[in-house]
């Protein structure tokens, strides 16, 4: 990472830091947490956008999109690991994800983010397109939320068509990503979503 880059990444890691105080989960209770834990999960799903949407910009502009992929690739994941704090476990997961492990959705995700490209594609809007829900895993009772992430235009230098992505951002995908199915988007269609889960309850083991 260059130096710039790192600069810009620790301020945003201390004010991601502010986040860190949260409440833990006292089983038996419900609805009042489930609106606390939607609510903080609104927030943090803001808050990471805004970052990220604000780094990745001035990276485009200060150094165009080959440099700016270092945004994607190291400031991301670091964001999210800063924001999966106290029981939180943040990621960004796609249909079609560039990073090979934390990009791929759970059977859930699949379900949540196919409905958000319906929505789209009959014209409902993006923003603030949300699900959140508690359901019973297999290793307990958990608080889940996603929330949409729209495909801007400046994204599409590194997930647009063909002609939209450069030969100097296309080599260094290919080298970085080589199973990348992150491409191919159009502006306003759901690139992916930002997913939260918090576990509420350890399940009792059932034989
Ligand atoms: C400079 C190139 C570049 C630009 C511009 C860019 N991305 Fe990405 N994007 C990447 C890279 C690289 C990754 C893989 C990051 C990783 O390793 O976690 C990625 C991953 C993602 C992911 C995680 C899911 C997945 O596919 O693995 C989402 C969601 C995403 N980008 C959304 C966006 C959105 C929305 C925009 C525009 C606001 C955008 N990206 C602009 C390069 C870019």
């Amino acid at each position: 990472m260059n130096r710039n880059l790192s600069g810009i990444l620790s301020k945003l890691l201390a004010s991601a830091s502010l986040l860190a105080a949260s409440t833990v989960f006292a089983a038996g209770n419900t609805s009042a947490e489930q609106s606390q834990y939607l609510e903080e999960s609104r927030k943090v799903a803001q808050e990471f956008m805004q970052t990220l949407g604000g780094t990745l910009k001035k990276q485009l502009a200060l150094g165009g999109a080959e440099s700016a992929i270092g945004v994607c690739k190291e400031i991301a994941p670091a964001l999210a690991n800063e924001y999966s704090k106290n029981g939180r476990v943040v990621k960004r997961v796609s249909l079609k994800n560039r990073n090979p492990v934390q990009g791929v959705p759970d059977a859930w995700e699949q379900n949540v983010l196919a409905g958000f490209d319906l929505a789209q594609q009959q014209g409902k809007p993006l923003s603030g397109m949300e699900v959140s829900t508690v359901r019973d895993e297999a290793d307990g009772r958990w608080f889940r939320y996603m929330k949409a992430i729209p495909t801007q235009a400046m994204c599409l230098q590194c997930h647009g068509q063909p002609s939209d992505i450069s030969e100097g951002v296309r080599a260094l995908l290919l080298k970085e990503y080589p199973q990348d199915k992150a491409v191919g988007y159009s502006e306003g269609q759901v690139r992916g979503a930002i997913s939260i889960k918090r576990l509420l309850e350890v399940m009792p083991v059932t034989d």
